[in-house]
């Protein structure tokens, strides 16, 4: 069982961001779960281009980080997404990443079990959650909860060591997901997936594309 962790803070170590993180992967340890955190947040990396290119190579067409990480993707049973609040949304790094990861890779994300984190001064965690959370529900992949919208509190770096609430959520978020990932791949076994249909693509309402 593996967990594929992206953080999107360019704040290093003691991001408010990463601490989350790592309140997750205690748990994620303590249940056997292999986990691995990729910092995004500090690189260099452009928005979408909208070349279609990966449309027949399954890939992006800049060939940087995005494509390695779509391998990890592939083999991952769970991913978490963490971001620091920028005006009410996520990073907008983290966005060029999650764009062209999430558009160009062609695999079959679903079942994947979700979950998205976001750290803040004070206003603007819910808007962000929500906004991550869409990379996941377009995928096919199930969310998993904590015990509140999940997100830390914390201004300065490594203030949301002060979020004992903040914390506690994401420790529960850890092991919800540890159940749902365990739960889906005995789910598979006992029952099997279900065949998807061919994606019926349109443009508004008006013709059939695919
Ligand atoms: C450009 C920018 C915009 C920000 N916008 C918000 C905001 O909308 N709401 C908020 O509560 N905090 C905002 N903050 C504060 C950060 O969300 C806060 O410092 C957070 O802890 C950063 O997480 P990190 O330590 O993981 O990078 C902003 C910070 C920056 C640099």
């Amino acid at each position: 069982m593996k967990v594929l962790m992206i953080n999107g803070s360019p704040r290093g170590d003691g991001s408010n961001t990463l601490r989350a993180l790592r309140e997750m992967e205690t748990v994620f340890v303590k249940n056997g779960v292999e986990c691995e955190i990729v910092t995004v947040g500090d690189k260099a990396i452009r928005g979408c281009m909208g070349c279609a290119a990966c449309h027949k190579t399954g890939k992006c067409a800049i060939d940087d980080m995005v494509n390695e990480v779509a391998e990890k993707f592939k083999e991952c049973d769970g991913m978490v997404i963490g971001s620091p609040v920028y005006y009410a949304a996520a990073n907008g790094t983290l966005v060029s990443f999650l764009d062209r990861l999430f558009y160009s890779s062609q695999f079959d994300k679903r079942f994947k079990v979700g979950a998205s984190v976001a750290a803040a001064r004070r206003g603007g965690l819910t808007s962000t959650f929500d906004q991550l959370n869409k990379y996941f529900t377009v995928s096919g992949m199930p969310l998993a909860s904590g015990t509140y919208w999940n997100g830390v509190h914390g201004r300065r770096v490594g203030e949301a060591v002060e979020d004992a609430e903040g914390l506690q959520n994401m420790r529960t978020l850890a092991e919800s997901m540890t159940f749902l990932m365990r739960s889906i791949a005995l789910g598979k076994e006992k029952y099997g997936e279900f065949e998807a249909e061919k994606k019926i693509y349109t443009d508004f309402i008006k013709r059939n594309k695919a």
